[in-house]
């Protein structure tokens, strides 16, 4: 059985007075609700913050990117072990990473590498783009994707990584995949993919998880598809009585 996940994605939200503001009344609603694993992504400048406010919550702290390097001249970037001593979870690959900030799946590969090495549960993103949707490559741009992104990780770390689905054409348009196709993705693409280097029973293990404009109306079609197992949210984190609906449906 695969715990349900639910992420709350901040992206480059919140100061930190109104970060500070938001992670104590979400912690209330949050942490009565049981039997699903549930982590907030606020930016870096609110972690700290936020890894107090939290403390025995039982909610979940991660980081939204890190570098892969464990220290050095690398201005402005932020290293694994900084990142560890506040969180328990890093969203690696996000499509906005790709897409702005030119990360490749090998760039992916070589932080989620550094994650396992640093005991760090990471989420990886996957997912394509409206033109490959479009041109009917998802499943060929996923798998590759799955797979490049994942490699060389060792058997027993991999059922730590949770991944996250993530159509880029659903991402922040409120246009959301519907549940069955995103389930096929999932149970004939990126499953596959994670059988094929970590073998079966590790692949049906790792929680692989939705996103896309998730909200508390559509949660439910995602979280009832036997292949989906929670939801990496963005503009629904924002909004308490929305993320704590969507969590709920989660649990459930
Ligand atoms: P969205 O973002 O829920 O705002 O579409 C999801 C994500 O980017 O993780």
């Amino acid at each position: 059985m695969r715990k349900p996940f639910v992420a709350g994605n901040w992206k480059m939200n919140k100061t930190i007075a109104e970060a500070r503001d938001l992670i104590t009344k979400m912690s209330a609603e949050l942490r009565v609700i049981s039997d699903v694993e549930k982590v907030l992504c606020p930016p870096f400048m609110s972690l700290m913050d936020a890894f107090k406010l939290l403390e025995g919550s039982g909610i979940g702290l991660g980081a939204q990117n890190m570098h892969w390097e464990e220290k050095g001249a690398f201005t402005g970037e932020v290293s694994p072990a900084m990142v560890k001593e506040l969180c328990g979870y890093v969203i690696l690959g996000h499509s906005e990473r790709r897409a702005y900030f030119g990360e490749t799946d090998e760039i992916v590969n070589r932080k989620l590498i550094s994650a396992q090495s640093i005991d760090l549960t990471p989420i990886v993103c996957v997912g394509e783009t409206l033109d490959q949707y479009e041109s009917k490559l998802t499943r060929e741009v996923v798998s590759k994707q799955t797979s490049l992104s994942l490699r060389d990780v060792s058997p027993t770390f991999a059922p730590r990584i949770v991944v996250a689905y993530e159509p880029v054409w659903a991402i922040g348009t409120g246009k959301a995949s519907n549940g069955e196709e995103a389930n096929a993705v999932v149970k004939d693409v990126i499953r596959p993919a994670l059988a094929e280097l970590f073998g079966n029973e590790t692949s049906q293990a790792i929680r692989v998880l939705y996103g896309g404009s998730v909200t508390s109306s559509n949660a439910t079609e995602f979280f009832g598809q036997p292949d989906i197992d929670g939801a990496l949210v963005g503009g629904a984190s924002l909004k308490i009585d929305e993320f704590a609906a969507i969590t709920k449906a989660a649990a459930q």
